[in-house]
């Protein structure tokens, strides 16, 4: 099957494009920058293509699209992500940090997903996951802070509950994640997974979903989260 995937370059990005390698699969792997993705670069295969893509940017979203063509792409992975330090509470919120995620997480996701569905109606999974996190949970939502990180994964999440409905009809399978706290740049030594514990899960949950996991979601142990 044909993946895309967001955020390549490091952290579970980058284990989703190797563990999908390692299945057998092609993989357009995106990063701000691959010249400098040494990383994904030391993956490098007939199987993987490496391609630029900023998804805060329109301009970079709509030559991303452009030179994607109408190449066919069974399953989307929006997985790049930001979490905005600066504005962990509510006393010294920066409202650039609550944009910027939401620029990212909630914007950018939404825009790729848009200018791709052309690719996506041509593959023959038709299935977008979406890397969420349960810090976009409002039930989960005990501890209070990270104002930009969890707005703008709740407007993920929402995003994915109006895509399964609208996309339903084609026979899109829509899915949100929580990848398990795990240990990458984002996530921090002290996480309690690895990326490949996390992804292997994922993956499995991707795979096995259809219109009845849609507009749900999911952990990594493919257990459902509440809203
Ligand atoms: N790790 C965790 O515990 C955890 C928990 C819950 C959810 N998540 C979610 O899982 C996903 C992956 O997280 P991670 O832990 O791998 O984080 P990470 O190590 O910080 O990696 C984030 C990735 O997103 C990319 N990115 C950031 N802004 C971007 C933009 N504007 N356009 C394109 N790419 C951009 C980064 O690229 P650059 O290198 O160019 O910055 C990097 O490849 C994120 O959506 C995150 O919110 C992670």
């Amino acid at each position: 099957m044909h993946f895309l995937v967001t955020g390549a370059n490091r952290g579970l990005g980058l284990e989703f494009t190797k563990q999908l390698l390692e299945a057998g699969h092609q993989v357009i792997a995106t990063s701000r920058n691959p010249s400098e993705a040494s990383d994904l670069r030391a993956l490098e295969s007939a199987s993987l293509r490496l391609m630029a893509l900023d998804i805060s940017k329109p301009e970079s979203v709509d030559a991303f699209a452009k030179a994607l063509n109408d190449e066919a792409i069974d399953v989307l992975i929006n997985n790049a992500g930001h979490y905005s330090r600066v504005s962990v509470g509510f006393d010294h919120l920066n409202f650039d940090g609550v944009l910027h995620d939401f620029a990212v997480n909630g914007i950018g996701t939404l825009r790729v997903t848009q200018a791709l569905l052309p690719n996506l109606r041509r593959g023959n999974a038709k299935k977008i996951a979406n890397i969420s996190s349960k810090m976009g949970s409002i039930t989960d939502n005990t501890s209070g802070g990270s104002y930009a990180y969890r707005m703008s994964k709740a407007a993920v999440n929402m995003a994915t509950r109006s895509l399964a409905n609208d996309l339903r009809s084609e026979g899109f399978t829509v899915l949100t994640f929580h990848p398990g706290w795990v240990q990458t740049d984002m996530g921090g030594p002290n996480a309690l997974i690895e990326p490949p514990e996390s992804i292997a899960g994922m993956l499995k949950v991707v795979d096995n979903a259809g219109l009845e996991q849609s507009g749900r979601f999911w952990d990594y142990r493919g257990q459902e989260l509440p809203w």
